[in-house]
């Protein structure tokens, strides 16, 4: 495909509903602007002319919607990716996690894992990670067997050694893992307490009870339909008053952020729930659900139990 050509809106809008019967995978309410970049430069990568040539690809060569939707599932992370984050969560919820005898956490579109075990390690270190249980969820399968395999390279955690300590983090990041020949393992007792499942926040449903959830650099990539559904999902999802974390790259709009949460923090997006109006948002969620083409809300589901729905043939 040659660098100048626009990848035409009726092949892409085929593309998408195509991967979304054949696979379950919903991109339809992705930003367009991020999807057309990836399936540009995926177009290349493929020695492709025409985006329709993907679609006999994807309906009969397994292997081709892999790569297609590994393509689509941008993974980047690090440890304790933008520290000032980190220590907004030390500062204004670690103190009140201290006050629960057990407490949830979920980290939706953890990728590879950096970030549940950056945070998990700053739980160590303020003695309260034998009150946590962690889930770390993602929809793509490749990333999350990664996550659990949890194999890293030694000479990232040297890199991150600096964002460690910005975040708060007390000693030496390597003194959390066990390091051999280059390769770094978490420790056990930072792996025991987190549980990594599969979750796609376009098709799944709520996620229960959780004290804390964040979910940074994922819905940039979703268009105001979707966001909205994630974020009722997450408000579903919470404790009353639990804490709902975003990063600096994701925000609430005023509505939602006057209507069912409170803004802790203004730069890492720190907010807390407010339960007035949570039947009026579940009402919306059905809503905002029914409009982007889906079935209303699904049952609750507690971590650990089956999940509502989980699409098949998964990244
Ligand atoms: C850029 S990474 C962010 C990782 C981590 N949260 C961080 O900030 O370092 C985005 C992750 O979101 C996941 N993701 C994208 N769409 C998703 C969806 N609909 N449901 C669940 N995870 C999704 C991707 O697979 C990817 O691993």
């Amino acid at each position: 495909m040659q660098g100048n050509t626009t990848v035409s809106e009726i092949e892409l809008t085929a593309l998408l509903e195509c991967l979304y019967q054949h696979s379950g995978y919903d991109f339809r309410h992705y930003s367009r602007t991020s999807v057309q970049r990836c399936i540009t430069q995926h177009l290349q990568i493929e020695g492709l002319e025409h985006l329709s040539e993907l679609i006999p690809l994807i309906l009969y060569r397994p292997d081709a919607l892999q790569r297609l939707l590994q393509c689509l599932s941008i993974n980047v992370t690090e440890f304790y990716r933008d520290p000032f984050f980190f220590s907004a969560l030390q500062q204004r919820v670690l103190p009140v996690l201290k006050t629960f005898a057990f407490f949830k956490i979920w980290h939706a579109g953890c990728s590879s894992g950096e970030e549940v075990y950056s945070l998990a390690i700053l739980l160590d270190e303020a003695g309260l990670l034998d009150r946590a249980r962690l889930y770390a969820t993602d929809f793509n399968h490749g990333i999350l067997a990664r996550a659990r395999e949890a194999v890293f390279q030694e000479v990232d955690l040297d890199a991150r050694q600096e964002a460690y300590r910005q975040s708060g983090g007390q000693g030496a990041l390597k003194q959390h893992f066990h390091c051999r020949y280059g390769v770094a393992k978490p420790a056990r007792r930072l792996r025991e307490h987190i549980t990594f499942a599969h979750h796609n926040l376009a098709v799944d449903g709520v996620f229960g009870e959780m004290q804390l959830i964040i979910c940074r650099n994922v819905m940039i990539y979703f268009d105001r339909h979707l966001k909205r559904r994630a974020l009722s999902l997450f408000h579903q999802s919470l404790d009353p008053h639990g804490f709902l974390c975003l990063g600096d790259k994701e925000s609430l709009d005023r509505k939602m952020e006057q209507s069912h949460f409170e803004l802790l923090d203004r730069k890492a997006r720190i907010y807390r729930k407010q339960t007035v109006n949570a039947d009026s948002l579940a009402a919306e969620h059905d809503h905002i659900v029914t409009d982007m083409g889906g079935t209303p809300r699904k049952p609750l589901a507690q971590p650990g139990q089956e999940k509502p729905r989980c699409s098949k043939n998964m990244v």
